[in-house]
């Protein structure tokens, strides 16, 4: 059955207007973000992993943090997902991502709003993808927390830009006070902390090795579960405790 739907194609100058870009798009016969550094970004990017997803999302609901012009939104909605919800801070990008949900006759709800404030979204995902935002908080633990507190149900899609030692070593519980030599091994687990830019970007604040990144979900309550690609983590709500439960205050969403 085809669709009736009709639309207007988008020209260059709707583009531009509502630019500048970060994520690539090809639409009719456009470029959004054609000079992207890593190139057809995501998509080329996505091609990667997208195996870790399931081909059909239907009965699912999902919600993308961080959503930018809303790539991985979209992809979601188009399994099937039942019910899309993409929140970014940045109103720019929210705006890109409206203006392609329109073209594309996409039904995903695109919210302004923080990582920090999904509390406020009242309610708890089956997938949450959390991708390439981590490294762009000043609290990036507490972020996790958050997600483990209101709002991964059954699966969290985690990606980093990853800095440092890829090694994964298995290390003691404990260590003396007078022993640094774990502190001298690149593979212990290290956030690198930005003081001013990297890659010319100035909101960039932590970077993790890749020992840090399962250390910090590990540390959220989350069990990774498989790593479909270098940066890329897929990850379920451990069985156990959270090891460093949030203060009341956050708990309350009251911080
Ligand atoms: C590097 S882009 C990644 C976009 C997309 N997730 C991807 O992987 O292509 C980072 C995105 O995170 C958003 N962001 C940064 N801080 C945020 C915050 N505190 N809460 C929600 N989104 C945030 C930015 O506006 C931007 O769209």
């Amino acid at each position: 059955m085809s669709s009736s739907r009709s639309f207007t194609p988008l020209s260059r100058e709707v583009v531009d207007a509502h630019g500048p870009w970060f994520q690539n798009f090809h639409i009719d016969g456009i470029q959004t973000a054609p000079g992207h550094p890593l190139g057809n970004y995501p998509d080329a990017y996505f091609q990667r992993f997208a195996h870790a997803f399931p081909a059909d999302l239907t009965g699912w609901s999902v919600l993308e943090i961080g959503c930018n012009a809303g790539f991985y939104a979209f992809e979601m909605k188009r399994r099937g997902a039942a019910h899309v919800v993409a929140i970014d801070s940045e109103p720019l990008y929210l705006r890109q991502a409206r203006l392609l949900a329109d073209r594309f006759g996409l039904d995903v709800e695109f919210q302004e709003r923080s990582v920090y404030d999904i509390g406020g979204l009242g309610q708890r995902f089956d997938l949450v993808l959390f991708m390439g935002v981590l490294y762009h908080l000043r609290h990036p633990l507490l972020a996790l927390d958050l997600l483990r507190q209101h709002a991964v149900r059954r699966r969290l899609v985690f990606q980093s830009m990853l800095r440092g030692s890829p090694a994964q070593t298995a290390w003691a519980l404990d260590y003396p006070f007078a022993d640094r030599t774990p502190f001298d091994n690149p593979a212990w687990p290290r956030l690198h902390f930005v003081e001013h830019r990297y890659a010319g970007d100035s909101s960039n604040w932590w970077i993790p090795n890749t020992a840090c990144a399962e250390a910090m979900l590990r540390s959220a309550g989350f069990t990774v579960i498989d790593r479909p690609d270098q940066e890329v983590f897929v990850c379920a709500p451990a069985e156990d405790a959270v090891r460093h439960p949030l203060p009341r205050a956050l708990e309350d969403g009251r911080a």
